[in-house]
């Protein structure tokens, strides 16, 4: 028959946690899988800034006939305000504009496809380690994937490293960095950093994507956007891939953006009509309900400082969380060597426990993570930090 031939495949390492997890009858587990925020009860809630502009859409849409190509432009220019910031010369000389999609993971395959289609021969470098979904998109939409290193296996950033193999990359290529919360490390780059990062992307005239998933959850909305600002500022042309998915709470509701910031404006309109072009055949139009949100809290001055207060509150509860699980782990001699939970940023941790210890972990103390032995701090339940130091501590025994 038709489909005998069609195997099985593993399920998404990340995704597939959520399963397990929920399949666990032990009362006591740990959801450090997948990169969703719990709060003190232990649930991923909805703003309440979301809510409100919810309850207005459905008082006020009138339609829900398809949206252009590009999506709503009230959403278009909130997000490019929220990310290049509110006085962008770039927004002013319409050099930048923004593409709604399904998520940053859609704004991602769109820039995939982008530069297979429109700038082809052109490799991407990706961090090594970095989130898998950018490996399996750029192998899917066939650009050739490079590494640069980024975290070496003394779990340290290697910046050194990482300007050594970008100092080789051919002219021309793309770099794909992580604005701030790098997934899965944590690890940031300092600004002293970036400004070398920078010297590098000009001299082998590379073209940054940016990927900006984690916007306020590392040191606040602004001066996450620092890097990509500077990029901004300093480089005629550039990619950024932005979410909502984590600082709105709109998971489900796949809220997106790919932002392309272009020499003109006129080769701006070139460059957009290509995406819309090539989006038809991914998604058609994107989907309106999240960015119609955003774009409402956005456009609310009382709203948008809720929401900000929000995205605020989960910032500093992750952050907690981290000095929180290394005090926990002081008592059991291992403040040292997880000391660096608390200097990363953003949701995730790579702890540096091994595949063998995460297993562990997961099959003697239902903790659930990801086998590279990252951990999503910002799914612990503070109660039990406790107990979730004593289980590290005795698979690190
Ligand atoms: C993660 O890395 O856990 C999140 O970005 C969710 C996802 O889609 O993988």
């Amino acid at each position: 028959m038709h489909f005998d031939a069609i195997a099985r495949v593993p399920g998404d390492p990340i995704l597939g946690l959520m399963e397990a997890y929920a399949q666990d009858p032990n009362p006591c587990k740990f959801d450090l899988g997948v990169g969703v925020y719990k709060d003190a009860q232990g649930l991923t809630p909805i703003p309440q800034s979301v809510k409100l502009a919810e309850a207005r859409l459905v008082e006020r849409q009138t339609t829900k006939t398809y949206i252009g190509g590009h999506g709503e432009p009230a959403f278009g220019k909130a997000i490019s305000e929220l990310v290049l910031g509110a006085n962008s010369a770039l927004i002013s000389a319409q050099r930048a504009g923004a593409t709604q999609t399904p998520g940053g993971t859609g704004a991602l395959r769109l820039s995939a496809d982008f530069i297979a289609q429109c700038l082809p021969g052109r490799g991407v470098w990706l961090s090594n380690p970095t989130w898998p979904i950018h490996e399996s998109i750029f192998a899917a939409a066939k650009v050739k994937v490079s590494h640069y290193p980024y975290v070496g296996s003394d779990n340290r950033l290697d910046v050194d490293g990482m300007l050594a193999a970008l100092s080789q990359a051919p002219k021309g290529d793309v770099v794909l960095l992580h604005a701030c919360c790098h997934n899965p490390t944590g690890f940031d780059l300092s600004h002293d950093d970036w400004q070398r990062v920078l010297d590098v992307v000009r001299e082998r005239e590379l073209l940054p994507l940016i990927d900006f998933a984690y916007q306020g959850f590392g040191d606040g909305l602004e001066q996450d956007a620092w890097s990509t600002r500077l990029f901004a500022a300093e480089l005629p042309e550039l990619l950024i891939t932005s979410s909502c998915s984590k600082n709105f709470g709109l998971y489900r509701d796949r809220t997106g953006a790919l932002i392309v910031c272009a020499k003109s404006a006129d080769k701006l309109t070139d460059i957009r009509s290509q995406l819309a072009n090539i989006a038809r055949n991914l998604w058609s139009t994107p989907p309106d309900h999240g960015a119609a949100v955003v774009a409402t809290i956005l456009g609310d001055p009382e709203l948008k400082k809720l929401w900000a207060d929000e995205v605020e509150t989960m910032r500093s509860r992750i952050a907690q969380l981290r000095s929180g699980l290394v005090e926990a782990l002081a008592p059991h001699g291992l403040r040292e060597r997880f000391a660096h939970i608390g200097e990363q940023r953003g949701m995730f941790s790579y702890t540096g426990l091994s595949p063998e210890q995460v297993s562990n972990l997961r099959d003697h103390h239902s903790v659930y993570m990801v086998s590279s032995g990252r951990a999503n701090v910002a799914g612990i339940d503070a109660t039990r930090l406790d107990l979730l130091a004593e289980a590290i501590a005795k698979v690190c025994k």
